[in-house]
């Protein structure tokens, strides 16, 4: 079956190196961007909600809607899913995880080789100065209605240091695609795959594992497709 196959695989490959996106943490609560139907999302897009051209034009606008969903996932937890990839990195079955996701689940769940490609919402910064607050700061600020929040040393604005669109991929990118390069597996876990640059991932590596809800434009390259749940698979294959 393919639980088998995509063990044997994991088995066979001297270095297994997963990618996770939003679909890993659904069974944590948070909605993911592109499934039907999608909680919080609702009608926004997040290609315009979480754009540096609103952030920098309508600052208000970014702190009311894209702001309020990047801090609602603070409060999540991780799922058998993350559980189980910091046991597979425990025991040096994977490498690491790269993740698309800013809900800081995985470290939650105890993996400590992760490359956060879309950054995080531990950490903002000043436009302005560069300077760098704790993610709290931004929501302190802003739930005494400063809105935008803005810098102590120079009253620039202030932002969370996730990866908005119109910003350029952070260093944790170029280190992924290195560690990629040098595996010989990469399993896809709860990513449509449709956002670049990461997408391209799937194309440097020899042998690829997809385990996601619903189609990806990759399928037709993978070894093995699972269309079940992240947690029900992992749990499987494990
Ligand atoms: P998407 O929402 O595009 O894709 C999530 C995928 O996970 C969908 O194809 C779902 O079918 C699948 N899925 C949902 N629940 C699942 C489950 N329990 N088990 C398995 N699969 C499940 O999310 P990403 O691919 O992560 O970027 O989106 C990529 C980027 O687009 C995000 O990082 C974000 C967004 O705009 C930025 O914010 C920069
Ligand atoms: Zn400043």
């Amino acid at each position: 079956n393919l639980f088998e196959k995509a063990a044997r695989l994991i088995k066979q490959s001297r270095k297994t190196i997963v990618l996770t996106g939003a679909g890993i943490s659904t069974e944590s609560g948070i909605p993911d961007f592109r499934s039907p139907g999608r909680g919080l999302w609702e009608n926004l897009d997040p290609m315009e909600v979480l754009s540096t051209g609103v952030l920098y034009n309508f600052p208000e606008e970014f702190y009311k809607v894209g702001f309020k969903i990047l801090s609602s996932m603070r409060n999540a937890e991780p799922n058998e899913a993350h559980y189980i990839l910091s046991e597979m990195e425990k025991e040096g079955i994977i490498f690491g995880v790269i993740t698309q996701n800013i809900d800081n689940l995985h470290q939650k769940a105890g993996s400590k080789n992760v490359f956060e490609v879309h950054g995080n919402t531990r950490e903002g910064s000043c436009l302005r100065c560069g300077k760098k607050v704790s993610f709290e700061v931004l929501e302190e600020k802003v739930s005494k209605k400063q809105i935008p929040p803005r810098c102590d040393d120079c009253n620039g604005v202030l932002r969370p240091d996730v990866v908005l669109f119109g910003d350029p991929m952070p260093y944790a990118f170029d280190l992924a695609v290195k560690e990629v390069k040098s595996s010989d597996l990469l399993i896809v876990i709860g990513s449509s795959l449709a956002v670049s640059p990461v997408n391209f991932l799937p194309d440097t590596v020899r042998h690829l594992i997809i385990i996601n809800a619903t189609e990806t434009p990759y399928d037709y390259k993978a070894d093995v497709v699972i269309r079940e749940k992240a947690s029900y698979a992992l749990r499987n294959i494990w």
